[in-house]
């Protein structure tokens, strides 16, 4: 894509098992230049990883919807997170939204509250399920993620917004969305955008791909022209397999 940086992020997710494991992992991350690289690493080894990596390169999994301070046991607020430096946040993730409740409403309110704080950048994930794409809704499913996600979201913020497009179907599963189907959803939520917004905002925003992202399969995926980038779960726990990623050919 001609206008939009490319961008490859990983997910952690609830991994490594051990805080020695982390730094190792982003200390091998650290010694390999390359191109926009993120990884979002579990909450207690955020700090660590961001001494290492620094914070453009490191993500929050997550952000607490509700206030940036106060009686909200076991949750992490958007100043919190910014204090560490950090500067993505993962909005409305499918195991967030499946496992831990995060409905539309939730995940908008996230979108706010991470987009509230300065300089920080929301990745916000849609998609959906298997028994959606067998319904031939996966269009709808997504304009509506994305409609309700971005309500009353402002334009002017719209540089600091990135869509991850993951089939929930494709996630962890290794059945990876072709690219061409891919590459129709990813077109259809430009299409999505610049009805919400304008033309300009949609040929801007970067739209990445998730869902069983491999070596094997990265580089057919970054050579469809509207997907710019990719989120990699299990694969990006894999320092070979995340660095063969990150050189993806496009
Ligand atoms: O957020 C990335 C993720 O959901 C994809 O996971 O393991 O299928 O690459 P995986």
């Amino acid at each position: 894509p001609m206008l939009r940086k490319t961008l490859v992020a990983g997910n952690w997710k609830m991994n490594p098992g051990s805080l020695a494991e982390a730094t190792e992992l982003a200390s091998s991350l650290a010694a390999h230049e390359a191109r926009d690289v993120i990884v979002f690493p579990p909450f207690p080894f955020a700090h660590a990883v961001t001494s290492v990596l620094g914070g453009d390169k490191v993500g929050s999994q997550d952000i607490c919807h509700l206030d940036t301070k106060g009686a909200f046991t076991g949750e992490v607020s958007g100043p919190m997170i910014a204090a560490l430096g950090i500067k993505t946040v993962l909005v409305g993730h499918s195991e967030r939204r499946v496992f831990f409740g995060d409905d539309d409403d939730v995940v908008a309110a996230k979108v706010k509250q991470t987009l509230a704080l300065d300089d920080v950048t929301c990745m916000l994930c849609i998609g959906e399920t298997r028994d959606e794409r067998d319904q031939g809704i996966t269009v709808d499913i997504c304009n509506v993620q994305l409609s309700k996600a971005l309500a009353g979201i402002d334009a002017a913020l719209m540089d600091r917004v990135v869509i991850a497009y993951e089939p929930v179907w494709a996630i962890g599963t290794g059945l990876v969305c072709e690219p061409e189907v891919a590459q129709d959803t990813h077109a259809a939520i430009r299409t999505c955008l610049a009805a919400i917004y304008d033309e300009d905002i949609a040929a801007n925003v970067r739209v990445l791909y998730g869902g069983s992202v491999s070596p094997a399969s990265v580089d057919d995926i970054m050579s469809m022209p509207d997907i710019d980038g990719v989120l990699v779960g299990g694969a990006s726990l894999v320092p070979d397999s995340f660095f063969r990623i990150i050189r993806f050919e496009d």
